[in-house]
């Protein structure tokens, strides 16, 4: 399959129309937390952070749906949005279930330059998930909170999967059709992007590092999740977890592949590092 072609845009469109799940926020099946618990749940420092971000996400993807014309993307894109203003919607519902101190902090205009902001979006949920599905199993495994909130994550975790592969494909779809579909040039192209995603991501912990004092999560409630906190083991449960969910995506389909090979060779160096200082 020629990546460009309408038989690749087919391909990844119906692939995501086809793993849409249905689900109302407001009925999942939250669980009742002990104190513990729910002193766990409100001290991770992201919230705010997770609540703006999603509600940002669904504004940007339903601007971008304006502006395109091919209907088999149209379609394709806008369940995009819809779901990621389910998803501010699911965090709002927890915010206000379990009383989590987060305030909804007003968006940004984010109707100019359209497309620039889809793509920095787009590479910025690749970078997050990469993070995110090594945070969530390190989450999971430490039982930082009872199963049944990360069933509900789970969902939340598929949706942003399918988001970056749909993303990935689009990209050098996009490319394609513009002339540029070249694979150094769409290497090149990916790595100015991620490089502003780094920027901004770099930009965010700064931020969030000010706002909690850097104090509250690690002196709090955070030691059943710390505890064999490691870089190493963050970075392997990254690689694996992304590895992991990537299988489970059909193999015509282009998949993020920047961070993973970073991360490999990151590996590689480390265990390299250990191996030899042993
Ligand atoms: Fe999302
Ligand atoms: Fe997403």
């Amino acid at each position: 399959m020629k990546i460009g072609s309408p038989e690749h845009r087919d391909t990844f469109c119906k692939h995501f129309m086809q793993t849409y799940t249905e689900f109302d926020p407001d009925t999942l099946p939250w669980p009742n937390l002990d104190e513990a618990a729910l002193n766990r749940l409100k001290s991770v420092p992201f919230w705010e952070e997770v609540f703006y971000t999603e509600r940002r996400a669904g504004a940007i993807v339903a601007e971008f749906v304006k502006t395109l014309q091919d209907p088999v993307m149209k379609e394709a894109v806008a369940l995009q949005g819809f779901e990621e203003a389910r998803h501010a919607k699911l965090i709002r519902v927890m915010i206000e279930k379990y009383g989590i101190d987060a305030a909804e902090r007003p968006l940004e205009d984010v109707s100019d330059n359209v497309e620039t902001r889809f793509k920095d979006f787009g590479f910025g949920e690749c970078m997050d998930s990469f993070l995110g599905f090594g945070v969530f199993k390190i989450a999971m495994q430490s039982e930082f909170l009872p199963k049944e909130m990360f069933t509900i994550f789970e969902t939340l975790m598929y949706e942003e999967t399918r988001h970056i592969v749909f993303f990935v494909n689009w990209m050098a779809w996009r490319e394609a059709q513009r002339g540029r579909g070249a694979a150094w040039l769409r290497a090149a192209t990916s790595l100015w992007f991620y490089a502003r995603a780094i920027g901004r991501l770099a930009g965010t912990i700064r931020r969030g590092a000010k706002v909690n004092d850097g104090t509250d999560f690690s002196a709090t409630q955070a030691g059943v999740f710390l505890e064999g906190f490691t870089f190493r083991r963050f970075l392997e449960n990254c690689y694996g977890e992304n590895a992991r969910r990537m299988k489970e995506f059909d193999d015509g389909l282009l998949r993020p592949s920047f961070l993973p090979k970073l991360g490999a060779v990151a590996l590689s160096s480390l265990r390299l590092w250990s191996f030899r200082t042993s």
